[in-house]
């Protein structure tokens, strides 16, 4: 029997589960999906009932499908700042409010002023974003007062899985991080930041590092699962920390970009420091230090909705087939892939999608393309904020569904105009979440060590002098379409 470390993904459209051995050979995987929904115009939700029943059904189909493997650890990553609200049965109160939804605007705004940004970034590191979960508290408190009575504890998406598997409630300092409820640099609860969300630390879960054991499986859990109740559970991270440990982004300076339903950008650092206008987020990293992050809310998901829900094809590849070098950084269309708002760097729930600069001779692939370079844009539009910092980022790991376009990872790698190095998995938040199973249960002796056994790079993708330069002039062209149709957003709502 191999040892193996099962790595969790809680996704936003689905749940991937992972099985690596301790030299990092992934021995299987298994998808799948649960429902989104989306009530109102901007607003986004999920059963976390769904979450669970996937997990549960997924462990055992992944072990059918991975024979002689012994579970030592469990780990996982997760879709962040999703509010899971447990009464005092630790039943679930009401669906779960997930990061990409826009419904506390007024929450937002009035802690932004009526905080204040400064007082709300010295105590948590950070400014309130719509997603952020203390915002949606505040909103449950004015729109449920009934469910908000309710409340016995605060959870967060991953951490609802964790609950389930081991019975503790418990948080790690990434996840935790996009709370607006942390002292992020001191890794406790504020309680200022409490009593102004009307909470009380009784409702929060226990804070841990990241490959920090939480316990073990449930007895009845581990019989269902088919697993010993000896397989220890992990604290696990926010996804993007767990992805930037799967692609070996830990240390001082290191990028990794994530192209999932979100598009991020996150810049690890051995020392804590906060971005002084708050564009980027200010957070813990799963391997004991920090990171930067700019978070888009719409990246691989603008494609998925235009080649999906409009063009009415899954066949991405086709659709990008025709689209070759001499056309890039010549298109004549823009797309603004504010699909649910945005969140870095304009912070903005208004914002929404668009496209722009058609006329007559405007095709079904321009329009494809226009929406990879409308995503790349945006990421260059944090990737900016970083630089402006003094923080020279020369080079990223690239990872996510997204990034399997050999055409997407292209026109990123001109737009930033740096090298982008592909890592051997691109399941980036399962493989980092199994690692940091692997570190809990003393296979390694932290998450670097761990990191620098496991990771290699199959493939850099060089930017081209040429058309980054083509990109150059049309990312100046986008820089100034958000700022010009701002005003209208807040008009057309
Ligand atoms: C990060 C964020 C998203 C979600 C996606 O701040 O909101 O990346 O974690 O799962």
């Amino acid at each position: 029997m191999t040892h193996c470390y099962l790595g969790i993904d809680l996704g936003t459209s689905a749940v991937k589960l992972l099985l690596a051995e301790a030299d990092g050979t992934i021995r299987g995987t298994v998808t799948k999906e649960y429902p989104l929904s989306f009530p109102h115009p901007g607003w986004s939700e999920q059963d976390p009932a769904d979450w669970w029943s996937a997990v549960r059904e997924g462990i055992p189909e992944l072990l059918g499908a991975c024979g002689g493997c012994t579970v030592d650890g469990i780990g996982a990553g997760g879709q962040m700042h999703g509010l899971v609200a447990l009464d005092e049965n630790d039943e679930v109160i009401r669906p779960a409010i997930l990061w990409n939804d826009g419904r506390t605007a007024e929450e937002t705004e009035w802690l932004n002023t009526v905080i204040g940004k400064e007082k709300l970034s010295a105590l948590t590191a950070n400014i309130a974003f719509a997603g952020f979960t203390a915002p949606k508290l505040l909103w449950m408190k004015k729109h449920e007062p009934e469910n908000f009575a309710r409340i016995r504890k605060i959870m967060l998406p991953k951490d609802y899985i964790n609950y389930r598997l081991t019975g503790v409630h418990a948080c790690d300092y990434s996840d935790a991080s996009g709370m607006l409820l942390l002292d992020v640099e001191h890794k406790c609860w504020s309680q200022e930041m409490l009593d102004i969300c009307h909470v009380s630390r009784e409702q929060m879960p226990q804070l841990f590092e990241s490959s920090d054991v939480i316990g073990t499986l449930l007895p009845p859990v581990a019989k269902s699962l088919g697993l010993s109740p000896k397989v220890r559970v992990v604290a696990g991270a926010g996804d993007n920390a767990a992805a930037a440990v799967g692609t070996g982004t830990v240390g001082d300076g290191a990028c990794n970009i994530s192209l999932g339903t979100s598009g991020t950008i996150f810049i690890s650092s051995e020392s804590f420091g906060v971005d002084p206008n708050n564009a980027l987020h200010a957070f813990a990293h799963a391997d004991g230090s920090y990171h930067l992050m700019g978070c888009m809310l719409s990246a691989a998901s603008c494609n998925k909705w235009f080649c999906d829900g409009i063009l009415r094809t899954r066949d991405y590849a086709a659709e990008q087939a025709g689209i070759l070098d001499g056309a890039l950084g010549r298109n004549k269309v823009f797309f603004l892939p504010y699909l649910m708002g945005e969140r870095s760097p304009i912070n903005d729930t208004n914002a929404r999608g668009m496209f722009i600069g058609m006329s007559m001779d405007t095709g079904r692939a321009d329009l494809v393309q226009a929406v990879l370079e409308g995503v790349a844009f945006a990421i260059r539009d944090s990737f900016e904020v970083a630089l402006s910092l003094g923080i020279p980022v020369t080079r990223s790991r690239i990872c996510g569904g997204g990034a399997r376009s050999p055409l997407w990872r292209k026109i990123i790698a001109n737009v930033l105009g740096i090298p982008l190095d592909v890592p051997q998995t691109e399941e980036g938040p399962g493989y980092g979440a199994a690692m940091l199973a692997m570190v809990g249960c003393g296979r390694y002796k932290n998450v670097k060590d761990c990191a620098a056994a496991l990771i290699r790079t199959t493939e850099t993708v060089l930017p081209d002098p040429a058309i980054a330069r083509r990109y150059e002039e049309r990312y100046q062209k986008f820089r100034n379409l958000y700022p010009a149709v701002r005003g209208l957003f807040r008009t057309i709502k």
